[in-house]
């Protein structure tokens, strides 16, 4: 089931989500007319710096400040793309505003590739979202025939024209050089930054602005409806709402739309239903797998970038993944640091080895086979591999055992001295009597 509890992002629309009447009904396109006939580059940047908006793809940079970059940079061909990649567990907010609200999409993208003044612009779609691919297909097409896209767009003399580009169905492919990498048919590996920030060195190593999916949705309505209107909800430094993907253990997972700065626990008790069978919260990832954990106490943590970070943890894309009470963290650790193994890309050693070798070691507490100094050996490994990679990718797998042991400290312990998991009988000659 998937709702927005209080639509303030999506523009509300009477048709299915390709219809482009349905959407200028109800004011689309609106902002996008404005930028081309009424403001400048600079007044668009402007104003958006004025909302205060910031990237919603994981990291929170401010988005009028990236904007600027690009427009004021002394190379002058730009590029423009946005990152459609979400490859993360527990992350579908953009596969939703994808498939209903296209429309509002590429008009955020029409701004972003004009303002940016890009010579090329680009969606990038997670190969594995083909309906919602065809819902912004079919909506490009309606936009063309209006005269929204194509040669000297609303007499304008600007040429715009947005390709959608299948994406490479990785998780690291969603790191916006590594995406940028595969876009030009090399491996998608990322690029060790500093230097290489795409608003330096992007698409052909020209000055290319990357934003995420739900950061684009937002342009449209912060220029139509002006930035003082963006700041009535959410904090001061993290203005606006945000696109929770809420999974887990909860009785209604979905997407759902709440003011930043909104505590986890209405979003868990209220949105969600609460947890299922009257079983309690023992955890939940507020971030999504490579961020800390939370436990029970915490829910009433306010959910924005800047406290979630000051708690120890972070938003990232807002993937809140629900833990119950009856769940085992150490196979609950094990499953995430799996696919950090899996997804790592291989480039970098610490990550490569990292991860595979964390994953090995709770697999083989997970099964009863551990002893103390393997708990020690996977500490030491965290510390040693923290922050080496040219993306965050170890980082994240680091913070996630990290956390876990901080928190659950005695479950690892209590597989090593029964030398199985407690949550499973002990059978004769697998730990019995240990
Ligand atoms: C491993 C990894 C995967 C990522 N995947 C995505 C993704 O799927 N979509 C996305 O928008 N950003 C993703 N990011 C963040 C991007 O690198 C980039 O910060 C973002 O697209 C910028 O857009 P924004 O400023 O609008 O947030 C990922 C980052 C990392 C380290």
């Amino acid at each position: 089931m998937v709702t927005l509890a209080e639509p303030r992002l999506l523009q509300q629309s009477d048709g299915p989500p390709w219809d482009i009447d349905a959407y200028m009904r109800q004011g689309g396109y609106e902002a996008w007319r404005k930028c081309v006939k009424e403001l400048t580059r600079d007044d668009i940047v402007a104003e958006l710096k004025k909302s205060g908006l910031r990237g919603r793809g994981g990291a929170g940079f401010p988005t009028g400040i990236k904007w600027e970059k690009v427009l004021n940079h002394r190379v002058k061909e730009h590029y423009f793309v946005c990152n459609a990649g979400e490859h993360e567990p527990g992350t579908f907010k953009d596969r939703y505003l994808l498939k209903h609200a296209p429309h509002q999409l590429l008009e955020g993208c029409l701004i972003a590739a004009y303002t940016a003044q890009a010579k090329a612009s680009f969606v990038y779609v997670n190969h594995e979202y083909q309906e919602e691919r065809e819902n912004l297909r079919k909506a490009l097409e309606q936009a063309r025939a209006k005269g929204f896209l194509g040669k000297n767009i609303l007499g304008s003399g600007f040429d715009l024209e947005i390709e959608l580009f299948e994406g490479q169905g990785s998780y690291v492919a969603g790191e916006e050089t590594a995406m940028l990498e595969s876009m030009q048919g090399r491996p998608a590996m990322p690029r060790q930054k500093p230097p290489f920030y795409p608003t330096d060195f992007g698409l052909y190593g020209k000055p290319t602005l990357v934003n995420n999916v739900e950061t684009l949705c937002n342009i449209p309505r912060i220029l139509r409806n002006g930035a003082a209107w963006f700041t009535q909800v959410g904090t001061e430094k993290c203005p606006g709402t945000m696109l929770f993907s809420l999974s887990g253990a909860v009785n209604k997972p979905g997407v759902y739309e709440m003011p930043m700065g909104t505590p986890l626990r209405r979003l868990i008790e209220d949105f969600g239903g609460g947890v299922p069978g009257g079983r309690k919260v023992k955890a939940a990832f507020p971030g999504g797998p490579a961020f800390s954990m939370v436990t029970a106490d915490q829910l009433d943590l306010p959910m924005d970038f800047d406290s979630l970070k000051k708690a120890g943890t972070g938003l990232g894309s807002a993937g809140v993944i629900v833990v119950d009470d009856a769940t085992c963290m150490v196979a609950q650790t094990l499953k995430f640091s799996d696919f950090f193994k899996n997804e790592s890309c291989g480039q970098c050693p610490p990550c490569r080895m990292g991860t595979l070798n964390m994953a090995t070691l709770l697999a083989k507490i997970e099964r009863g086979e551990g002893a103390q100094k393997d708990l020690d050996a996977l500490l030491q490994l965290c510390g040693f591999v923290k922050g080496t990679g040219y993306c965050t990718l170890v980082t994240g797998a680091a913070v996630l055992v990290q956390s876990s042991l901080r928190l659950f400290r005695q479950e690892f312990d209590d597989h090593i001295a029964l030398k199985r998991c407690p949550s499973r009988p002990a059978t004769a000659g697998v730990g019995a009597g240990a």
